[in-house]
C-alpha cells in the first residue's frame, strides 16, 4: 500500500506523528510519503516538531509559506497535484482544519485518490471561522473520517454521512502527548522562565478574530491587570506577533511575552500551570487530558466534550473576562478532568488498522 501524508501546520505535526509511527508499524511492507506544504515554516513553529516526536524528514517541501486563504491553498494544489500524479498512492491522509488539509484533500479527490481525513467530523457552527469552512469541505470529500468523539461521530451522521464511513477512534493529538508523558511531565520547563510549578497563568491567543482586530489589545490590557497578582507566561505565536510588532502594546512587568517553545516544552508549562488562557483548539483538548483549568477566550468551540467531561471554561470572546481568572481558579471555578471515551494513547493504532483492512 502507498500512502501519502500531507501536513502543514504546528497542529498537524502533533496530529500525524503517532499515526505515520503506527501505519509504519502495521504495515511494514507499506510504502509511506511525507509531504510538507510549508504553511508554518519558523524552526520552532515545524522542525522541532519533527526532532521532538521522532517524525522522519519530509520526503517533499511545498514550501507555500504565508498569503491569503486563497493563495495558501492554490499554492498547494499546484505544488501537489503532480506528485500525485508521479507517485499515484493509494491513500492521502490528511490531519485537521487548516488550509493544508482542505487543498490537499480537493487536490486528490479530483484526481481519483481516497482520503482519509483524520479529526473529523468537529463543528463549531460559526462559519466566519476559517477552520469551520476547512472542516465541512475536507469532510464533504473525504472517503475515510476518523473522529475524535461521540457528539463528532453525531454531527456526521446529521450531515447524512453513511454509517461505515465515520469511525470514532480516539484522539490522535492525545496519542502524542501520552507517548511523551515519561519525558515532559519532569522537565519543569518554567524554571527557565524564572517560573515555580504551580505558580503562573500560561496563555495562547492567535485566533484570527481576536488577534486580528482591537481585542488583541483589550485582550494585553487585561492581562497586565492580572500580572500584577499572577505572573503570565505567553508564548506567542507568529501571528499575533506580528500584530503586536505593528501596532506596539505596553507590557506590565509580570507579563512574560516569549517565542513559541517547543512540544515537550510546552507540555510541560501546561501541565504545571495553575490555568491556561487560549483561542487554541489543541490546546482546550490537551488541558482536558492533564486535568488544567483552562479558559477559552471565544464564543464557541467545535470540541464540547472539553467542557462537558473535561476542565475548560468558555470566557466567550470578551477580553474583559480575562480579570476574573483569578477568582475562578480559586472559587473552584472548573471541574475535575476525565479524559475522554477513548483518548488513551491508541487511536493511531486504531486507525492503522482500520487502514489496514481497507488494503
Ligand atoms: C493556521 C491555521 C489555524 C491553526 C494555526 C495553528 C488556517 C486557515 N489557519 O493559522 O487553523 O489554528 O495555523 O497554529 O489554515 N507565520 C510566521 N511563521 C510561520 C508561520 C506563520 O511568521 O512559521 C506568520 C505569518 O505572518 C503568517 C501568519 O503567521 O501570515 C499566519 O500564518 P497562517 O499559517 O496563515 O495562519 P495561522 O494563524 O498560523
Ligand atoms: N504548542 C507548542 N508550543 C507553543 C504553543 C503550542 O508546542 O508555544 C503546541 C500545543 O502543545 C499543541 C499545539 O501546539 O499541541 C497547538 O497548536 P495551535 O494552538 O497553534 O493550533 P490549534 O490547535 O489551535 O489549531
Amino acid at each position: 500500500m502507498r500512502i501519502m501524508h500531507v501536513l502543514g501546520t504546528r497542529p498537524n505535526f502533533v496530529k500525524m506523528a503517532p499515526l505515520i509511527a503506527a501505519l509504519r508499524e502495521r504495515l511494514p511492507e507499506s510504502d509511506q510519503t511525507i509531504v510538507h506544504t510549508g504553511q508554518h515554516y519558523d524552526r520552532m513553529m515545524s522542525k522541532i516538531f519533527f526532532e521532538q516526536l521522532g517524525v522522519p524528514e519530509p520526503d517533499h517541501m511545498l514550501e507555500i509559506g504565508s498569503g491569503t486563504h486563497a493563495q495558501q491553498t492554490a499554492r498547494v494544489m499546484e505544488r501537489l497535484e503532480p506528485l500525485l500524479t508521479g507517485d499515484r498512492p493509494d491513500l492521502v491522509v490528511v490531519p485537521g482544519d487548516v488550509n493544508s488539509t482542505f487543498a490537499a484533500a480537493l487536490t486528490a479527490v479530483k484526481l481519483g485518490i481516497p482520503v482519509a481525513h483524520l479529526e473529523s467530523g468537529l463543528r463549531s457552527w460559526d462559519r466566519t471561522m476559517p477552520e469551520e469552512v476547512n472542516r465541512i469541505l475536507t469532510d464533504a470529500i473525504a472517503d475515510q473520517l476518523y473522529v475524535t468523539s461521540e457528539e463528532a461521530l453525531g454531527n456526521l451522521e446529521r450531515e447524512g454521512v453513511p454509517a461505515g464511513k465515520a469511525h470514532f477512534v480516539g484522539n490522535t493529538m492525545i496519542d502524542s502527548l501520552v507517548a511523551l508523558e515519561n519525558r515532559f511531565r519532569p522537565l519543569e520547563a518554567c524554571r527557565q522562565f524564572d517560573l515555580e510549578p504551580g505558580g503562573y497563568l500560561l496563555v495562547t491567543l492567535h485566533r484570527p478574530a481576536l488577534v486580528d482586530g482591537p481585542l488583541l489589545f483589550e485582550a494585553i490590557a487585561a492581562l497586565n491587570l492580572v500580572a500584577a497578582d499572577v505572573p503570565v507566561l505567553f508564548p506567542v505565536h507568529p501571528r499575533t506577533k506580528a500584530r503586536l510588532d505593528a501596532e506596539g502594546a505596553g507590557i506590565a512587568p509580570g507579563l512574560h511575552l516569549v517565542d513559541p517553545v517547543g512540544y515537550l516544552e510546552f507540555l510541560s508549562l501546561e501541565c504545571d500551570a495553575m490555568a491556561i488562557l487560549t483561542d487554541s483548539g489543541g490546546i482546550q483538548e490537551e488541558t482536558t487530558y492533564l486535568g488544567v483549568p483552562c479558559f477559552t477566550l471565544r464564543d464557541n468551540t467545535e470540541r464540547p466534550v472539553t467542557v462537558e467531561l473535561g476542565t475548560n471554561t468558555m470566557l466567550g470572546l470578551d477580553p474583559a473576562r480575562i480579570a476574573e481568572i483569578p477568582g475562578l481558579i480559586t472559587d473552584g471555578g472548573t471541574v475535575t478532568a476525565s479524559p475522554p471515551p477513548l483518548w488513551d494513547g491508541k487511536a493511531s493504532e486504531r486507525i492503522a488498522e482500520l487502514i489496514a483492512s481497507e488494503e
